[in-house]
């Protein structure tokens, strides 16, 4: 999609066979992509958990809201260990999701629809159902199987230690010990997740293989892309070394791990990028990449390699407006060597909702307080529209543009999320943003399900009947009808969208402000109003009563000089 064109309306995507009439390349460099987390979203089945007809009948929804591109989290067949980041076969839907008929006919109504589709890649690791681990297992140590794992004899005498220090990311050893075919204790294996979700052995050429062909067998379906899950975790450094420190957990993102970060993972990309090239239509892989710097990240996305990468340093940045101007600027100059677009994302499947992050003080992104919520959707709305006027390519997580908080009082015995059982529940309270989406009603599952009192996986709270999409259609105060009118300025403005700089104009303390072209935007990051000279007409506003001349406290507004 271009947004420099006058002309808004979408061009049907000829099933992402040939690049649609007219459209310049690189829709990527500026889309804004939309996470639909399946089980979440819209279950048409009723049985309570979302499905792929659910998310079809709402694909009308996202053409309206003005989003470019689908990114849906994987719904392969999972035992669900880790909600289906555990998959047993890459080339089939899991039943509760629905089938192969149901995935092509929802590709091919998004097409019809103006909109592209990118799924979701596992390859760090498959569920430990996967039948490749569980011949391995069957087989025995000496399996050809077990080279495509991380299989290893335990330390200390009768092998009763783990084969090294590793901490698996969900809380606990990385590490877990097999029976052999007989019964007697065998090997270990290495899971950075849960001990469901097996490492690969990147190494192995079968692996290699089969992820060419997996990659093949989606863009063959015609889907336009890829989010590649834990991108840096693929290759491990030789011979596993110790990391000699615990509490690895508060390590990551600052230092490069023996697992994560290692160069080696770099040939897998520039490979699957050459796969990507020879289709048409510019396919492309977005990298998960939780690496210690923006110029690490920045080596994801080389002109070889993929095409974008999730900016995981600014989603971890709080509401103040010096953090946030340096996070920009240096997303930006990150990405200007390689050419890439910088990505934009405040909130996602892994963490706590940005309106519920920015209500509480500043403690990072798993929070289990509801904080002050009016103060969190007053600075998620404003967060929202700075997002947007940035240059590059941006995420909104299902439900942001409703104002969703993370629902933070669920009870624990409907908590599902493995990192919260694994890490003795101090850590890791994901399900609160998966609660699933109110679309209408008023009586739980809002239009989640077709039925009224229906079931739903995640319980969702009785104020959201005042959040849903019918609830807040129409209603110009709302946050939907924000996020509609945000994306409808950006798609019709000459100067947002594509672009590598932002050009700071002086403003008050805890104000930012940046011009691009004729185009300004202003952020008061305070809880003070703050008075300024009008830079011209205002296109849009985070505050519901807007006064010229005067930014309200945590508020953002855009104006066309
Ligand atoms: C990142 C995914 O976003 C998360 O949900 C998952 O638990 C881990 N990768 C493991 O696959």
């Amino acid at each position: 999609m271009t947004q420099h064109a006058a002309d808004t309306s979408r061009p049907v995507l000829a099933a992402a066979d040939t690049q649609a009439a007219g459209e310049p390349r690189g829709w990527w460099r500026d889309a804004v992509i939309y996470q639909v987390y399946p089980r979440s979203f819209a279950d048409a089945n009723g049985d309570g958990m979302g499905d792929l007809p659910g998310i079809r009948s709402r694909l009308p929804y996202l053409r309206d809201l003005g989003v470019d591109a689908v990114w849906l989290s994987p719904f392969y067949a999972s035992p669900q260990a880790d909600a289906g980041y555990d998959v047993a076969d890459y080339r089939a839907v899991d039943p509760m999701f629905g089938t192969l008929l149901d995935a092509d006919a929802l590709i091919r109504e998004a097409h019809e629809l103006g909109l592209r589709i990118i799924v979701d890649l596992v390859p760090n690791h498959s569920s430990d159902q996967h039948e490749w681990f569980q011949r391995a297992l069957r087989e025995g140590p000496g399996s050809p199987l077990r080279d495509r794992y991380h299989f290893r004899p335990g330390l200390g005498a009768d092998g009763e230690l783990p084969p090294n220090d590793w901490e698996s990311i969900f809380g606990g050893p990385a590490w877990t010990r097999t029976a052999n075919p007989d019964g007697t204790p065998g090997e270990w294996y290495l899971h950075l997740f849960a001990p469901e979700q097996p490492d690969f052995n990147w190494d192995s050429r079968a692996v290699a293989d089969e992820f060419r062909s997996i990659l093949r067998f989606w863009l063959d379906m015609g889907v336009d892309g890829f989010r590649v899950d834990v991108a840096h975790g693929l290759v491990k450094a030789p011979g596993l070394p110790d990391l000699g420190a615990h509490n690895q957990l508060h390590l990551l993102g600052n230092d490069v791990m023996p697992f994560f970060d290692q160069d080696g993972v770099h040939e897998i990309y520039r490979a699957w990028r050459q796969i990507l090239d020879e289709y048409p239509g510019e396919r492309i892989a977005v990298a998960e990449a939780w690496t210690p710097t923006v110029e690490r990240t920045a080596n994801y996305v080389r002109p070889d390699e993929m095409h974008q990468a999730f900016n995981f340093q600014y989603l971890s940045t709080y509401w103040d407006a010096v953090e946030l101007r340096a996070v920009i600027d240096s997303s930006l100059a990150a990405m200007r060597p390689v050419g890439a677009p910088t990505t934009w994302v405040l909130s996602n499947h892994d963490v706590t909702r940005h309106a519920t992050r920015f209500a509480n003080p500043p403690g990072g992104t798993q929070l289990r307080t509801a904080g002050d919520r009016e103060l969190g959707l007053r600075r998620a709305r404003a967060a929202s529209l700075l997002m947007l006027a940035l240059p590059g390519s941006a995420y909104v997580y299902q439900g942001e543009e409703l104002g969703l908080p993370d629902v933070t009082d669920l009870a624990d015995e409907v908590r599902q999320d493995p990192s919260f059982f694994r890490a003795s529940g101090q850590d890791g309270y994901r399900d609160g943003c998966r609660v699933p989406i109110p679309w209408s009603g008023t009586e739980a599952p809002y239009g989640f399900g077709p039925a009224q009192g229906g079931p739903s996986w995640l319980p969702q709270p009785a104020e959201w009947a005042g959040l849903s999409v019918a609830a807040q259609t129409g209603d110009p105060t709302s946050t939907l009808e924000l996020y509609r009118s945000a994306l409808t300025i950006r798609r019709g403005h000459p100067d947002l969208g594509a672009g590598s700089a932002v050009e700071w104009l002086d403003a008050p303390e805890g104000v930012l402000a940046f011009r691009r072209g004729a185009f300004r935007c202003l952020v008061n990051t305070t809880g003070e109003t703050v008075e300024f000279d009008t830079p011209g007409r205002l296109l849009v506003s985070s505050a519901v009563d807007a006064v010229p001349g005067r930014l309200a406290p945590d508020s953002a507004g855009w104006w066309a000089v």
